[in-house]
This record gives C-alpha cells, sequence and structure tokens, in this order.
C-alpha cells in the first residue's frame, strides 16, 4: 500500500470514529458496570479484556520486528511506547480486575478487537513501510511536539494506570459492588483513567505528528468521552450522596 491509499483509509477511519462518538451518547456500551444480557452471547469479562486488546499488541510486535524500516529511524520510539501501553492492557490488566460474575457480550469484545486490528494495523504500517526516515531522526527527539508529546504521553500513563489501581483496589477480596472512589483526580472527575487515556494518546498524536497517530487520537476522545458521561450519569443515580461539584472526564471543565 502506498502513502495516498493510507491516507483515504484514515481519513475513512476518522469519519467512522464520527459516528461512533455520536452513536455513544445514545448507546451505552454494555461491559463493567454497563453490562447487559440483551446483546447475545456473553464472555468471561478477563477473557473479553485479552481478546479485545490482543490484536493491537501483536500487530506492533510484528510491525516492529518485521517491518521493513522500524529499525532504520527512530520510529521505534513509538512503537515501544505503543507496546509498553498494550503490554499492560492485554496481558497485567485484565488480571488485575477483581472477578466478578459480569460478562462483556461476544458482539462488544469482538468489535473491540476489529477496531484494534485496524488502528494498530493502520498506524503500525504506516511506522514501518511509509514514515519518513528524514523525519524521525536525532533532530526530532529535540523538537517541540516529540519533547510535549512524551511529557503527555507518560503523565497519561501514570494517571490512567494509578486511576485503574484506585478503582479495582475499592472491591475487598469477594467483594462486587461499587463505591465512591475518592482521592487523586477522583476530586475532579468521575473518570481519570479515561481521562489519562486520553492524555496518552494525544500525546503520542503530538510526538508523531502523523494522520494515523491523529485518527487514533480522534477515536480514543470518541470512545472514551460518551464512555464517561456514562459511568458519571450512573454515579448520580446510584450514589445520592455523590459529589456534585465533581465533572465528568476533563478537570473543571466537562
Ligand atoms: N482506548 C480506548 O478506546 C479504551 C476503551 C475502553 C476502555 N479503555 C481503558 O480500559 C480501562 C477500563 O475502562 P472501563 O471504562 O471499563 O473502566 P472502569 O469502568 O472505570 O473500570 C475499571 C475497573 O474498576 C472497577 N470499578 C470501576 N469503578 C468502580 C467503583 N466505583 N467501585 C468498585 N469497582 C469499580 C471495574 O469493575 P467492573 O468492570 O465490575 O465495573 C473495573 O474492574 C481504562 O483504563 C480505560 O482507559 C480504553
Amino acid at each position: 500500500m502506498n502513502l495516498q491509499t493510507i491516507t483515504v483509509i484514515a481519513y475513512i477511519w476518522l469519519a467512522i470514529a464520527i459516528v461512533v462518538h455520536i452513536t455513544m451518547f445514545f448507546v451505552t456500551a454494555p461491559f463493567g458496570r454497563h453490562t447487559t444480557e440483551n446483546w447475545g452471547i456473553s464472555i468471561n469479562n478477563k477473557t473479553a479484556w485479552i481478546v479485545m486488546e490482543m490484536p493491537s499488541l501483536l500487530i506492533m510486535l510484528c510491525f516492529l520486528f518485521r517491518g521493513h524500516n522500524s529499525f532504520n529511524s527512530y520510529v521505534w520510539i513509538l512503537f515501544v511506547l505503543w507496546i509498553i501501553h498494550y503490554f499492560n492492557r492485554t496481558l497485567i490488566y485484565p488480571f488485575r480486575i477483581k472477578a466478578t460474575p459480569k460478562k462483556m457480550p461476544l458482539v462488544i469484545a469482538c468489535s473491540g478487537a476489529w477496531f484494534n486490528l485496524v488502528n494498530a494495523g493502520l498506524n503500525g504500517y504506516y511506522l514501518s513501510e511509509l514514515a519518513p526516515s528524514d523525519k524521525y531522526n536525532a533532530s526530532w527527539l529535540t523538537s517541540l511536539p516529540f519533547i510535549v508529546g512524551i511529557l503527555l504521553f507518560f503523565c497519561g500513563l501514570i494517571i490512567n494506570w494509578k486511576a485503574d489501581t484506585i478503582l479495582i483496589n475499592l472491591r475487598k477480596p469477594g467483594e462486587t459492588g461499587y463505591k465512591i472512589p475518592q482521592g487523586f483526580l477522583f476530586k475532579y472527575v468521575s473518570s481519570p483513567n479515561l481521562f489519562g487515556e486520553i492524555m496518552e494518546w494525544s500525546g503520542f498524536a503530538l510526538m508523531a505528528f502523523n494522520l494515523p497517530a491523529l485518527t487514533f487520537m480522534v477515536w480514543t476522545f470518541a470512545n472514551l468521552v460518551p464512555r464517561a458521561k456514562n459511568h458519571h450519569d450512573w454515579y448520580l443515580k446510584h450514589f445520592p450522596d455523590y459529589p456534585k461539584e465533581r465533572k465528568i472526564v476533563f478537570p473543571f471543565l466537562f
């Protein structure tokens, strides 16, 4: 595939993200606290997370080691950041979440896997086959987008991991219910883990400064802002004493 084909695919992918974003304000993604049995066959929650996220990890590893240009330029840095995130999401996070009777509809696990297939395919192919090595070189490491982007990426990663950890630890062994999370960025927003993830991929897009990375940033926003709103509304509905000043996902803003 040449650059023109990848560009067309990326624009179509962006258009789909916008449709998904709007749809998600009307249809709640049925996993976690929002799960339901109305979406057909369901599978174990932990298995579902592995099925959903594994394509992203494997595809990026393949492109890193088998792609044409991966080690000919500094793009390997972007691969490594991606792999750090997805190693956690695929092989650590599912084993840390507390077991509950809740399941995930197979259709959601499959659509998550499909998203990751296209997203990692697009980004991995671009980086390993098409990314210009005169863009990703030593001087890129001292450019403003790289420096600001990598700072944002790691701040987002830490926020995401820390907030996920607080949420996971809310349940004592054997508990399956929900509590109001306190402390850290929960003082400001209902979903700091989702805020951290949006920050991470915004930083990545800034560093990478290419169209496929921009599509991932837009997709993350498109997916996670409505999900954070669903979480926030759920808390307000289930906890009469839920802090009223807490925003949805962006501190002080939304
Ligand atoms: N890049 C993307 O497009 C994308 C999309 C979706 C998710 N993600 C990432 O995947 C991770 C999980 O997302 P999520 O929306 O499923 O997160 P979440 O609803 O905040 O749940 C995270 C974990 O904490 C538990 N939990 C949450 N709130 C709780 C509470 N108040 N009391 C007790 N336990 C609680 C959940 O249990 P239950 O499962 O039983 O509710 C789950 O095990 C996040 O880090 C997110 O950034 C990324």
